[in-house]
């Protein structure tokens, strides 16, 4: 029988040792701690070893989040992975995560390339196959290594970026007041080139040319980027309000995508909500793409920003360019 809504049971995330300080990339490109924190807020990433990987990082975070749903691996039967940089280009990371873990071989492992707003395209998807009633718990992962396709030499980029994962373990519930209740998606794919890896893919595959001349690292039209970001952000999350007849002072928290303080004080302006219920960590680990959202949830968990009955919206915007927004009850 089909349940009527799907509840977070846990969540839990990872962040690699190594801190890497604006101070210290003001050493390698010509950029400074001033001019990274005035434009973005971000003051330090974290970065992954070199033998640390997507899958080990997303691991971590998966087994911090099933101890506090109180469940092991082998009650999971959906894993979703969101991510773009998957350890290979195939198979799926889900499923190399799968076999890390122990997740049973009943259940259905993929990874969802939505980039930054791959957590909550994640969490809509995996909530909607529990809500079939043919899954009982889903393991939702973001987790990215984006310092693997960032070009360390191009300064308008590489001072955005950091890796990490976080994870949530999702379960049916038969509270309809509680737990996911409404998402929305949606892409502007006309907007493909304002972020993307020209080179690499199947229409046009790594060469020694397209190597050397960095083709397989992100590009970004920074700018038109955050424009963009600022607009999606607002409207979906207006949207999703609206669809739900709630008015933005009744969001407890919002957990935005960390992008850049800039992106966030600006929908917090538009949406006339106080910042003191955004929820910011942009400034310790910077954009760690589809990771952000539930690093930023399990934060703020963690410091008890979140109390039952909260109400709070995610929202993120992402390459694609993708959007999406998510509703929560507490
Ligand atoms: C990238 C971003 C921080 C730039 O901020 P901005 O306010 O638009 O930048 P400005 O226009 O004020 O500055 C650009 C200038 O700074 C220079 N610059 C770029 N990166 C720099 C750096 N790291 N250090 C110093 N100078 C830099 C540029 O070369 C440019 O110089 P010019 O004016 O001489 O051409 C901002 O546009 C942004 O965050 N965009 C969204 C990116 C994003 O979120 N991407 C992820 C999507 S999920």
């Amino acid at each position: 029988m089909a349940s009527k809504s799907t509840v977070i049971l846990g969540t839990g995330h990872y962040a690699p040792a190594r801190i890497l300080t604006n101070d210290e990339l003001a050493k390698t490109v010509e950029t400074s701690d001033e001019w990274i924190r005035t434009r973005s807020g971000i003051r330090e990433r974290r970065i992954a070893a070199p033998d640390e990987s997507t899958s080990d990082m997303a691991v971590a975070a998966a087994k911090a989040a099933l101890a506090d749903a109180g469940l092991t691996a082998a009650d999971i039967d959906l894993l979703i992975v969101a991510t773009v940089t998957p350890d290979l280009p195939l198979p799926a990371a889900a499923c190399i995560i799968q076999h890390k873990l122990g997740i049973p071989t009943h259940a259905a492992c993929f990874d969802l390339n939505a980039a930054c707003s791959g957590f909550i395209y994640s969490l809509d998807t995996a909530s909607a196959m529990i809500g079939s009633g043919r899954y009982r718990h889903a393991l939702v992962i973001g987790a990215d290594k984006l310092s693997a396709i960032v070009d360390w030499k191009e300064r308008t980029t590489c001072v955005l970026f950091g890796d990490g994962a976080g994870a949530v373990v999702l379960a049916a519930s038969d509270d309809p007041n509680r737990g996911i209740i409404g998402a929305r998606l949606g892409a502007y794919g006309d907007s493909v080139d304002l972020l993307k890896i020209p080179k690499g893919g199947s229409d046009n595959p790594a060469t020694p040319d397209s190597i050397a001349a960095g083709d397989h690292f992100m590009k970004m039209k920074g700018k038109e980027v955050f424009k963009l970001a600022v607009r999606a952000m607002d409207e979906t999350a207006r949207d999703i309000l609206e669809q739900h007849h709630l008015r933005a002072d009744q969001i407890s928290l919002v957990i935005p995508h960390q992008a850049n303080l800039r992106i966030i004080e600006a929908v917090s302006a538009y949406l006339e909500l106080p910042m003191d219920r955004f929820v910011v960590n942009v400034d310790r680990f910077g954009n760690t793409s589809a990771a952000s959202v539930p690093i930023a949830l399990d934060e703020a968990r963690k410091a008890g920003r979140i109390k039952s009955g909260d109400l709070l919206l995610l929202v993120a915007f992402g390459a694609g360019l993708t959007y999406g927004s998510a509703l929560i009850r507490w």
